[in-house]
């Protein structure tokens, strides 16, 4: 597989957390967290992507990761072209690989790209030329890296920067979340080390990705004293039939109510990556009540993804 750092150590691509070294995560925190003014509006840093074209080129819907990287984009000064798959020559069977060497051709050196199966956007980086960058926005189950990214800037925010003191819950369909996998790899490399994983059986993963964990299927067990609580989005679209009873009994099982969160820490903070399922993973009053982090986590996207552009484009 293609590496995402050059021979000089720079990142020259970003396609997952995993191996990521400390040190590049960390300047990328500490960046998007300078960026943070600059990321809600104004034109101050319009110089620093000028003249560059960035495509976000997206075979899977998106609102949040492709809104904040056009934002991200713009507000660094960027021509931005926004891909869309389901109007493009991709209906009458282009290739992906050949979709990209398209747009590539047209000048464009930043690619954000997301796609359903794992290890499509590293395949699209193994072509690039010389000068092209290529971000994942999220390959499959396999990774989410700017997500990871913007999440634990949003912990660094609530709880400061010892992660090795935070006991941290991530809970539901860790099997088909690329953002799971992506926040796990991110959380060990920060330093924590008490992190559960909840789930039924059959949502988790059978792959190593949660070897240093505590893996549980008790959500109200796992919930005990957790400063941290990560709900994950059932994939109903990648699920084969079978995989749950019915949406009630996850509700009943795996949903955040106020009355579950209580095990918490008193002053825990609740994520959700969105979209949400208001009323099976997560209940209203916990998703819009006060430790909820979900719209910092958004607005935390736009400077994550102004701080990866910056990085591999300026
Ligand atoms: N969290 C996330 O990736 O959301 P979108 O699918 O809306 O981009």
């Amino acid at each position: 597989m293609i590496g995402q750092l050059d021979s000089s150590g720079r990142l020259r691509h970003l396609l997952t957390l995993d191996g990521l070294p400390p040190t590049v995560l960390s300047r990328l925190l500490d960046r998007a967290q300078q960026l943070h003014e600059d990321a809600q509006g104004g034109t101050a840093l319009r110089h620093v992507l000028a003249g560059k074209a960035v495509c976000t080129l997206f075979f899977e819907p998106s609102t949040r990761t492709r809104s904040s990287f056009h934002l991200a984009a713009v507000r660094l000064g960027a021509d931005v072209l926004n891909f869309d798959a389901s109007a493009s020559s991709t209906t009458k069977g282009e290739t992906a690989i050949d979709t990209f060497k398209t747009i590539e051709a047209m000048g464009v050196t930043g690619f954000v790209i997301r796609h359903q199966a794992d290890g499509a956007v590293a395949a699209l980086a193994e072509v690039a030329n010389a000068g092209t960058t290529v971000i994942n926005a999220g390959d499959g189950r396999k990774a989410h890296p700017t997500q990871g990214l913007l999440d634990m800037l949003t912990l660094r925010q609530a709880k400061g920067n010892a992660f090795e003191k935070l006991k941290v819950l991530i809970v539901g369909d860790v099997r088909h979340s690329r953002v799971a996998r992506s926040d796990l790899h991110a959380l060990h490399a920060l330093g924590a080390t008490d992190i559960r994983v909840c789930g039924p059986r059959t949502l988790l993963p059978d792959d190593d990705i949660l070897e240093g964990c505590s893996v549980g299927q008790d959500f109200d067990a796992a919930l005990q004293g957790v400063d941290v609580v990560m709900m994950l989005r059932l994939q109903r679209e990648r699920m084969q039939e079978g995989l749950i009873h019915s949406i009630d009994d996850y509700h009943r099982d795996y949903g955040l109510t106020v009355e579950r969160l209580r095990r918490a820490a008193p002053d825990a903070v609740v994520l959700h990556p969105g979209p949400m399922n208001r009323g099976v993973e997560i209940d209203d009053e916990v998703a819009d009540g006060p430790q909820s982090l979900i719209r910092l986590q958004v607005a935390n996207g736009v400077a994550i993804r102004m701080a990866v552009l910056e990085e591999l484009l300026a």
